[in-house]
């Protein structure tokens, strides 16, 4: 699949179909060693409870949910929090950026974040922040996408089979984007 095949789109809702295809995504992940929260092995169980959650958020238009998908199914999302504290309403956070192995350097991430800065800019968002493993897949597509490097905080998190990493943390201005 090429670049422009990938057609990322926002889900209002989520089915428990849409729920099992995203669960496999995110034990993929944490399979393949993602620093995303979540320690090995993750439980179908503990992750149902996680993308529950997102849908609950989600319904209540508090989060963004970005997704895409292959022959296969749900291979790729990535969200917006969008529910923010009263002073910082222009403000949301990138989060969850996550790609099945299956599908990976083919320009999903890059085209879900695409997708995920055009629906922060419909949702009144003009500042977006995330963080990633530090000198990671993630933070290297990120800083290719253009986002302004803040900073490295050292031992911020466990990877999924133990050891701390250290994350840095990004941010992008989208009236400085075109
Ligand atoms: C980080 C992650 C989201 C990237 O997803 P991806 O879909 O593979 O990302 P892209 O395809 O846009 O870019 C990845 C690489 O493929 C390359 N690529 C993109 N399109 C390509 C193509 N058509 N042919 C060959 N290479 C391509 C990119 O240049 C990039 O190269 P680089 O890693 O050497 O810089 C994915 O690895 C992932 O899900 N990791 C686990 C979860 C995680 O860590 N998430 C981040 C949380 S902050």
């Amino acid at each position: 699949m090429t670049l422009l095949s990938w057609s990322p789109r926002r889900l209002h809702s989520l089915t428990d179909a849409q729920i099992e295809e995203l669960v496999g995504v995110l034990i993929d992940c944490v399979e393949g060693g993602a620093s995303v929260s979540f320690m090995h092995p993750l439980t179908r169980d503990h992750a149902v409870a996680f993308w529950r959650r997102v849908a609950r958020e989600v319904a209540a238009g508090e989060r963004a949910l970005l997704v895409a998908e292959d022959a296969r199914g749900l291979c790729g999302t990535v969200q917006l929090t969008l529910n923010q504290p009263a002073n910082q309403p222009h403000r949301a956070d990138v989060s969850k950026m996550l790609v099945h192995r299956r599908a990976r350097r083919q320009g999903l991430a890059a085209a879900l974040m695409r997708a995920a800065e055009s629906t922060a800019r419909e949702c009144g968002k003009t500042l977006l922040v995330l963080d990633a493993v530090t000198g990671g897949d993630a933070a290297r597509l990120y800083e290719r996408l253009g986002w302004v490097r803040v900073g490295d905080i050292p031992g911020y998190a466990l990877l999924p089979r133990g050891g701390l990493c250290s994350t840095t943390v990004y941010y992008r201005n989208l009236s400085d984007c075109p």
